[in-house]
């Protein structure tokens, strides 16, 4: 069974292959229309949504098949305390395939070995967000033509932000690709980005948005991330550290390309909506056509068997509080060595301490 929980779930062959079917849905969609008829996908999100949870949904409609789910954890069992794995097994006797987004790291990996069909991470707190990466892939491609040789400025919460740990282990993949990764110091990215990457792409860090302005192709803006700080104070400190204004844009390259997962709050502001460069409604649309090609994907592979669980070493607690292991009592911990001999958790990649 194919379940998409990481990014590196998916070879680049498949990645580029999504990317081909994804074109030919835009040019034909008439020749999609019945493909999923009779089959269900189940959206279950723990967590708020309008992009993700919508166009999934679209893409389900668009492909001629139905959607059932929930959008709050409140409206479902997990407000009685029914864990994400009884939720997964049941939910795979009413759909064909689920989407889940869920606030704790490793939930949607405990669903997808657990359920008896092909499971998607829709974003697990601050760790992944697999599909928002197939709708900048798509995105990167059509406008600028390629996925390789590319300089790619990731500007914000590189720390919390779930999109880019997954944009960073998609095109690390793709030869000659640079990322400029701009952050406050206190939103750094994560060391297990940089371990599962290791020496497949080169990284500058910077805390100024204008070092390298005229060095990007790609321009990758983030929020900060309100609802993943412990601490109020820190993120009202760290939340207008970066705000993409026309006039920063002077000394950009007239063909980069002005991404963004969205929502935005204010670090793009509505004025370099009308500039040309800037793509992040169009890299929406981008979404809900790779979240079709990806359904039609896992649908044909689904074998029926289980996704293979990771096989781990006990001896240490996982400490992070947003780890899924921190509220299901009965989930075994487990850690792995990385490439730089450190373990780490299976569910949320915190390192062991
Ligand atoms: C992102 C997410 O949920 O991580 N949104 C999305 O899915 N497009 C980005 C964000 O919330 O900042």
């Amino acid at each position: 069974m194919k379940s998409v929980i990481d990014i590196l779930d998916l070879s680049v062959e498949e990645l580029d292959d999504m990317i081909k079917t994804a074109i030919d849905i835009s040019a034909h969609p008439d020749r999609y229309a019945d493909r999923c008829r009779g089959k269900k996908l189940a959206t279950l999100f723990f967590e708020p949504s309008t992009r993700t949870r919508l166009s999934f949904e679209a893409a389900m409609y668009e492909l001629g098949g139905n959607v059932i789910g929930f959008s709050e954890a409140n409206s479902s069992s997990a407000s009685k305390g029914e864990s994400v794995a009884d939720t997964a097994k049941i939910v795979s006797c009413y759909a064909d395939i689920i989407a889940m987004r869920h606030p704790k790291e490793g939930a949607p990996y405990v669903a997808a070995i657990n359920a008896s069909i092909p499971v998607i991470n829709a974003g697990d707190g601050g760790h992944h967000h697999p599909t928002q990466t197939l709708a900048d892939l798509l995105t990167v491609y059509r406008e600028r033509g390629r996925l390789n040789d590319l300089t790619i400025g990731i500007v914000g919460d590189l720390k919390y932000g779930r999109t880019v740990h997954s944009l960073i282990n998609a095109m690390a993949r793709y030869n000659g690709n640079k990322f400029v990764l701009v952050s406050p110091p206190e939103l750094k990215l994560p060391d297990y980005v940089k371990n599962d990457v290791g020496d497949k792409a080169e990284f500058i860090e910077t805390s100024d948005l204008m070092e390298y302005m005229d060095k990007f192709d790609i321009l990758y803006m983030t929020r900060i991330q309100r609802e993943r700080f412990a601490d109020r104070d820190e993120y009202n400190r760290l939340k207008d550290s970066y705000i993409l204004t026309p006039d920063k844009l002077t000394t950009a390259k007239k063909d980069m390309r002005i991404l963004h997962p969205l929502p935005r709050v204010n670090e793009i502001s509505v004025k370099v909506d009308d500039d040309d460069r800037a793509c992040y409604f169009k890299q929406a649309l981008n979404g809900k056509l790779m979240r079709m090609a990806l359904i039609l994907h896992l649908l044909e592979l689904n074998d029926g068997k289980k996704f293979p669980a990771i096989k781990g070493e006990s001896g240490y607690v996982c400490k992070n509080p947003t780890c899924i292991t921190s509220t299901e009592q009965e989930l075994e911990n487990a850690f792995k060595k990385g490439k730089d001999g450190v373990y780490r958790c299976i569910y949320c990649d915190k390192r062991a301490d």
